[in-house]
C-alpha cells in the first residue's frame, strides 16, 4: 500500500481494535474507509458539501421542515459528514433574508433536531459558519427570484466589508470599523458554541467564495491600512483570530476551513497565498482545509471542468504535513472511480460532493456498491434493505 493511502487517521490509531480496524479496511476503497479528525471518527470520506437552500420562509434563520428532510436525506444516503449550508453568525451576515442563522436559542434548538436526524442515520454533521460581508442582503438564488441586492425598504439591510469596495451590481458596503472586527470574531465563536450545544460534531469556517473572511484575505477587496489589511499576515489576521477563538473555547472540536485557493485573476488571492494561509491555519488549530476557489470577483473566468479545483487541493496536500491537517477536494467530482483516484493519488483526504448529491442523495450507496466497499450493505438503511444493489 503506498504510504499516501495510509491516512492520518489510520496512523494515529492505537491498540488492538485500531489494528483490527485498519486490517479490515485495507481491502476497502479509500473513499469508504473511516477518517478521524481529533476524536471524531467519520464513517467514510464522501462528504456532503454545504449548499444553501434559501428556504427559511419566515426569514428568522430557523431550520424547519425543508431542512429536516434535506439534511435527513443526505445523512440517510450514506454521506460520512453532512455539512449544513452557509449559516450566518449574525442577521447582517446572511446572504439572503431566507438563510439559516445561528445567533439565538430558537435557532440552536432547531439545529439540535438536524443533529439528531444526522446521527440517527449514522452520519456526522457539521455546520458552515458564515458572514456574507459585501455579498449579504441579496436575493435568494431560486427560480423566479430577481437578481441583485434586496433593497433596504424591502427586507434588505446595509452590508459591511473590509473596505468600501462593491461587488458587481450589489449595493456597495460600508467598511467595518476596527472596533467592530472584534465583534465579528465574537460572533463566529458564539455560533460555534451554539453548534456544540446543538450536538454538532464539527464546524466549518466559511472563508471562501467572496464572503466576509475571504474579502479580508483578498487584496482586491481589502484595501485597509490598519492591522487587518496590507500584507498577507494582516489580511489573514481576521480569519486566524476566528479559528483561534473557536479552538480556545473548544479544544477538541474538529474545525474545517473552506478557502478559495485562487481567485483566478491577476492580483487576487492566489495559490501561493493560500498555501501560506493554510499553514498558518494549521498552527491555529484547523483540522481540515476544504479547497474551493473563486467567488470574489464577478468577472474572472473560472476554468470549470471535471475535478477542476483538485490541482489546488493536491498542492496543499503535497505541501502541508499529512499528520497535522486533512485536505478536502470539491468541484465537479461526479463519479466513484474519479473520487477514489483523487484519494489514491494523494490529491486529497476527503471528497466533498455538492450538486450530484442534490440530484441523488443516495449516491454514496451507489458509489459504495460500485467500488465494492465492505460497508456497502451496512450503509443501506434497514427499511430499504430489499432495494440494495
Ligand atoms: C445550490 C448550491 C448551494 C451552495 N451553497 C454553498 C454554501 O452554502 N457554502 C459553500 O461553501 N458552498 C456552497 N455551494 C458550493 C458547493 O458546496 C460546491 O462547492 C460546488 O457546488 C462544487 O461542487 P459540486 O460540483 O459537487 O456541486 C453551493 C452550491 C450549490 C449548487
Amino acid at each position: 500500500m503506498p504510504e499516501r493511502s495510509k491516512t492520518r487517521s489510520e496512523r494515529s490509531r492505537t491498540g488492538a481494535s485500531g489494528v483490527a480496524d485498519t486490517l479490515r479496511h485495507m481491502a476497502d476503497p479509500i473513499l469508504f474507509r473511516p477518517i478521524r479528525l481529533r476524536d471524531l471518527e467519520v464513517r467514510n470520506r464522501l462528504w456532503a458539501s454545504p449548499m444553501c437552500q434559501y428556504s427559511v420562509e419566515q426569514q428568522d434563520g430557523v431550520p424547519r421542515e425543508w431542512y429536516l428532510q434535506h439534511i435527513g436525506a443526505l445523512a440517510r444516503g450514506g454521506a460520512g459528514l453532512v455539512v449544513v449550508e452557509a449559516t450566518a453568525v449574525t442577521p447582517e451576515g446572511r446572504i439572503s433574508p431566507r438563510d439559516l442563522g445561528l445567533w439565538n436559542d430558537e435557532q440552536t434548538a432547531a439545529f439540535a433536531r438536524l443533529a439528531g436526524i444526522a446521527h440517527a442515520h449514522g452520519a456526522r454533521i457539521a455546520v458552515q459558519l458564515a458572514h456574507a460581508g459585501r455579498k449579504a442582503s441579496t436575493q435568494p438564488w431560486l427560480p423566479g427570484m430577481p437578481d441583485g441586492s434586496v433593497p433596504i425598504g424591502a427586507g434588505g439591510w446595509p452590508t459591511v466589508a473590509p473596505s468600501e469596495v462593491g461587488f458587481g451590481e450589489f449595493t456597495a458596503p460600508r467598511a467595518l470599523g476596527i472596533d467592530e472586527i472584534a465583534g465579528v470574531v465574537a460572533s463566529f465563536a458564539a455560533a460555534a458554541d451554539r453548534a456544540v450545544a446543538a450536538g454538532f460534531d464539527a464546524v466549518e469556517v466559511h472563508a471562501a467564495h467572496g464572503y466576509l473572511l475571504h474579502e479580508f484575505l483578498s487584496p482586491l477587496s481589502n484595501l485597509r491600512g490598519d492591522g487587518y489589511g496590507g500584507d498577507l499576515e494582516r489580511r489573514a489576521r481576521l480569519l486566524r483570530e476566528v479559528v483561534r477563538a473557536i479552538r480556545i473555547r473548544h479544544p477538541e472540536l474538529p474545525i474545517l476551513v473552506r478557502i478559495s485557493a485562487t481567485e483566478w485573476t491577476a492580483g487576487g488571492f492566489d495559490a501561493d497565498e493560500a498555501q501560506q494561509v493554510s499553514a498558518w491555519l494549521v498552527e491555529d488549530g484547523a483540522d481540515l482545509i476544504d479547497v474551493s476557489s473563486g467567488g470574489n470577483t464577478p468577472t474572472a473566468p473560472i476554468p470549470v471542468g471535471p475535478a477542476y479545483q483538485t490541482p489546488l487541493s493536491a498542492r496543499l496536500r503535497r505541501e502541508l504535513p499529512a499528520d497535522a491537517v486533512a485536505i478536502g477536494a470539491v468541484g465537479l467530482i461526479t463519479a466513484a472511480a474519479q473520487a477514489e483516484t483523487i484519494l489514491v493519488t494523494g490529491q486529497a483526504d476527503v471528497i466533498f460532493v455538492g450538486r450530484p448529491l442534490l440530484a441523488d442523495p443516495h449516491l454514496p450507496l451507489r458509489w459504495a456498491h460500485e467500488l465494492r466497499a465492505s460497508s456497502a450493505e451496512s450503509l443501506v438503511p434497514a427499511p430499504y434493505h430489499r432495494a440494495r444493489f
